[in-house]
């Protein structure tokens, strides 16, 4: 992703999630490593963002967009070390993400399901709503390209108008 400091000077996205921002729970996700370039907080916050830009795009719901996109990977473990016997890391974490996110706001159900499907293809259960739908597809995304920078990748801009075009095309 280019520029991924872009969200720091869009004010209108900061109030939609300064909030969420500022409490130590959301701060300390940045003690984790999520892919190999990249916190989980940094990761969080580039879902959120290039999510949020999306359903702004298309004219989805982009505040609930922005809010469970930073919240969608809330936990506190490694998930290359910890096993849960209740199911994969897949099933699991958006479990665990979402009742994480309870206890900092209120989660309305389309945030919910944008946070517990986040993992579709993983895992089974179908998408709801198309903001669960952009905030899947940009995750998938952005664990690429996280993993693969500085290799080649697609620019920012091609990505972010690929997905809307489908979005588009998916809901019309
Ligand atoms: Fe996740
Ligand atoms: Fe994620």
């Amino acid at each position: 992703m280019q520029n991924p400091n872009a969200w720091r000077q869009d004010t209108e996205y900061l109030n939609i999630v300064d909030d969420l921002l500022a409490h130590d729970e959301v701060q300390k996700l940045a003690l984790y490593p999520q892919h190999h370039f990249s916190n989980r907080l940094q990761h969080s916050i580039s879902v959120s963002y290039h999510s949020y830009l999306i359903a702004k795009k298309i004219g989805a719901d982009e505040v609930a967009t922005a809010r469970a996109g930073l919240l969608h990977d809330m936990f506190y473990y490694d998930w290359r070390v910890t096993k849960f016997a209740e199911g994969s890391h897949a099933y699991v974490h958006p479990r665990i993400a979402l009742k994480n996110a309870r206890k900092i706001t209120t989660i309305s159900p389309k945030e919910e399901d944008i946070i517990v499907k986040h993992m579709f293809g993983a895992t089974i259960a179908l998408p709801k709503y198309r903001e669960s739908w952009i905030v899947s597809l940009v995750d998938d995304f952005a664990a690429v390209d996280e993993y693969a920078i500085p290799k080649a990748y697609l620019t920012y801009f091609k990505w972010q108008e690929n997905i809307a075009r489908k979005m588009a095309r998916v809901f019309a």
